[in-house]
């Protein structure tokens, strides 16, 4: 029996996460699984409620899991609300919370589509990559913090332990693929950087059968959109990681694609990478396959069912050769599908596999 809860949030955070749920319901049947749903409220929809992004109750409800499902936060309505009231404030607060530490972030080129993206078909075809991004340190939560007006301040630092767990787990995952690690820091500036690098280099000495590579983050950057089939698992700073997994993104033609798994040593959320997309929320339009596919690395990851997951990306991929697209993998001149109609023949393309 597991336990599942799901946060769908704002925008379309709520159709993406309804068609997850369509996927899941599927699979129980199918799998004959015994898995509890419990949904919460979180980000803009529960401000409007309890005038909070995220209430004790669901923060108590994400802890006393086994994995959340997220949406995505926020939207116009809430956008001039004091810094620290904002839905991005609840997002950080959940990670840290949760102390999910580690961002898995798979930048993978679905064969059908590497006509969607900006970039070349032979530069992106067989990229299949993972960005491992820290989550809960780094600038994005380092003290000192603020401004006034004169002055904007923020502090990048980095534990040791911090830089040897998520180093160890970056370790771990090469391990389990190509055995190549590229870290990513800018250490050439950056005094906390060559700290990062320093601590990688005496995590390696415990693995020595990968082969790891230091990168600038400028140069990484150039790196992905120039020849991403040099990478295999990518380690990197929050920061970083933030900017190079959108990037990334771009390989897999649409944001809408990529889904994402946040890992700590005891709890796991999921949630597709995108935000809540106002323009187009409540008009059936989002693409769902970045929560569906976040629902495969849930089956992966914390309910240890791979036979499950592989059936999720496979039903995924006939869809996609079936010539099935949302607006955002649409060519000109494609008819273009709705989220609950792709959610459908995800559904069904799962039930047969
Ligand atoms: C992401 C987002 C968040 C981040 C924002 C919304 C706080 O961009 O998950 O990549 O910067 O981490
Ligand atoms: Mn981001």
């Amino acid at each position: 029996m597991f336990k599942l809860v799901t946060i769908p949030g704002d925008g379309i955070g709520t159709e993406v996460v309804a068609s997850a749920l369509q996927v899941i319901d599927a699979l129980k049947e199918k799998h004959d699984l015994e898995i509890e749903i419990e949904e919460h409220l979180f980000g803009g929809a529960s401000y409007d409620v309890h005038g909070e992004m995220l209430t004790e109750e669901t923060l108590e409800a994400c802890k006393n899991c086994d994995a959340v499902l997220l949406g995505a936060v926020g939207g116009p309505k809430w956008e001039n609300l004091p810094h620290e009231k904002k839905p991005e404030a609840a997002l950080l607060k959940i990670r840290k919370e949760l102390g999910l530490f580690a961002n898995f972030r798979p930048a993978k080129v679905y064969d059908a589509l590497v006509n969607a993206s900006s970039l070349k078909p032979d530069i992106l075809s067989g990229t299949d990559f993972m960005v491992i991004r820290e989550l809960t340190g780094g600038i994005y939560f380092g003290q000192p913090r603020g401004y006034d007006d004169n002055r904007g301040w923020n502090t990048m630092v980095y534990e040791k332990y911090e830089v040897e767990r998520i180093a160890r787990l970056a370790f771990e995952t090469a391990m389990k693929r190509e055995k190549r690690l590229v870290s990513i820091d800018k250490a050439n500036v950056l005094e906390c950087s060559q700290f990062w690098r320093n601590i990688v280099h005496d995590v390696h000495k415990d693995y020595l059968e990968v082969e790891l590579t230091d990168m600038y983050v400028d140069n990484a950057a150039m790196q992905v959109v120039r020849d991403p089939k040099q990478f295999d698992v990518i380690v990197t700073k929050n920061l970083f990681g933030d900017i190079l997994s959108d990037i990334s993104g771009m390989i897999t033609g649409s944001l809408g694609m990529l889904p994402s798994a946040s890992i700590g040593s005891r709890h796991a959320l999921y949630e597709p990478i995108h935000g809540s997309a106002p323009d187009i929320a409540g008009r059936n339009k989002a693409n769902p396959i970045a929560t569906i596919a976040s629902v495969a690395m849930m089956f992966e990851h914390s309910f240890s069912m791979q036979h499950i997951a592989g059936d999720i990306y496979t039903a995924i991929e006939k869809t996609l050769e079936s010539g099935m697209r949302t607006a955002d993998i649409a060519n000109p001149g494609d008819s273009v599908a709705s989220t609950t109609e792709i959610t459908d023949a995800i559904t069904a393309n799962l039930e047969v596999s």
